[in-house]
């Protein structure tokens, strides 16, 4: 197996989860690589053009090894317009959403990110919601860059392995934001990693990363027992004071428990962890019914912008993972990392 720490010059084996949705600054993902874990920039929901000035930032602030991070767009069943109106009616400010994207335009998007991280020798890309396309994966390993995929269950870990990515993240039903998963499976899809960590570690021979609901040392150790050669941390990381969360977000934050946190895809059209808040509530009976990924993303992005500044929880989307009720402390990525890696 290979040594994913000497690959990528890391004394820490810790992956901060890129989290999309202007969270992760290139202070926080600097000041992470800087420490000796993997620092990680989120493309999802960037253009090209933002990614690409973060990514000069990113090697103006660390000499170390950092990830972007590249959504894989998926093919979608175009919805009924009935639904696209039943929905448009529903979703507050809806009617001051910006056009849907067509699957064309994200594969342009996708393919204009590659080419920055091919620019500038980014040394680890890392991809979510499915496996990326085969010319990508070879200009890029061409390239010498690390390829990290995220799986949910052992059969997208098999699928990665196979199609050449060198790491796998695997991510737990506990994790927050969205779910990462891309096979269709008979049962329930949600593993948890205490479940997912040894069938995923047996089936594959890269390094497995475990991910969800990981705050601190017992959570780093148990990932190790099961067969994880590093943890990828997310909502801990949200607390830290180098984070870009608003006040509103952190408040919520503070106050949930484990228990008060959901998947939904009420939000985006996808499958999510957040904590459970009035639109989530509101809609429940609608829950089966949202509209496919990105477009519901489309449709409630003027509710979510209007909350954001209005500073109404209510209506944000506040993904958080289950370990969100051991976060009520000050935290700093040197302090949080210091937590994770003591014995
Ligand atoms: C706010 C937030 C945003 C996220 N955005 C992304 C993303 O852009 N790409 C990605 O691969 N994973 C994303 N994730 C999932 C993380 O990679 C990771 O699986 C998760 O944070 C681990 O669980 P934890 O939050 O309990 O630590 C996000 C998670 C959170 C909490």
């Amino acid at each position: 197996m290979t040594d994913w720490l000497k690959t990528l010059s890391l004394t820490i084996p810790v992956i901060q989860a890129p989290m999309a949705g202007g969270l992760v600054t290139p202070d926080l993902a600097a000041a992470v690589s800087n420490e000796g874990a993997l620092g990680s920039l989120a493309s999802g929901y960037l253009s090209p053009d933002m990614l690409e000035k973060q990514v000069v930032d990113m090697q103006q602030l660390t000499d170390r090894a950092f990830q972007v991070n590249v959504f894989v767009p998926e093919s979608r069943k175009e919805p009924d317009e009935d639904s696209v109106e039943t929905w448009k009616n529903r979703i507050p400010f809806a009617e001051q959403a910006p056009p849907f994207s067509s699957e064309e335009e994200e594969w342009e998007d996708f393919h204009k990110k590659i080419s920055i991280i091919m620019k500038y020798n980014v040394k680890a890309c890392s991809f979510t919601f499915g496996i990326p396309p085969d010319e990508a994966i070879q200009a890029l390993k061409k390239n010498g860059c690390c390829l990290i995929g995220t799986a949910t269950v052992p059969q997208e870990a098999i699928m990665l392995e196979e199609r050449g990515m060198d790491i796998i993240v695997l991510q737990g039903s506990e994790a927050g934001g969205h779910r990462g998963s891309f096979l269709p499976v008979s049962g329930e899809s949600a593993l948890g990693l205490m479940s997912l960590i040894p069938q995923a570690a047996d089936a594959v021979t890269i390094p497995v990363i475990a991910a969800g609901g990981i705050a601190d040392r017992r959570g780093v150790q148990a990932a190790h027992c099961l067969g994880a050669q590093g943890v990828q941390v997310g909502t801990p990381f949200l607390m830290c004071e180098e984070c870009d969360v608003s006040e509103t977000y952190r408040r919520e934050l503070k106050r949930a428990r484990g228990t008060d946190t959901r998947l939904t895809s009420l939000f985006s059209g996808k499958p999510a962890r957040g904590i459970v808040n009035q639109w989530m509530q509101e809609q429940q009976a609608e829950e089966a019914n949202a509209l496919p990924y990105l477009l519901q993303n489309t449709l409630t992005k003027p509710m979510r912008k209007h909350a954001a500044r209005e500073k109404d929880s209510g209506y944000m989307s506040l993904w958080a993972g289950q370990s969100v009720g051991m976060l009520n402390r000050p935290a700093n990525v040197k302090s949080l990392l210091a937590e994770l890696c003591s014995k």
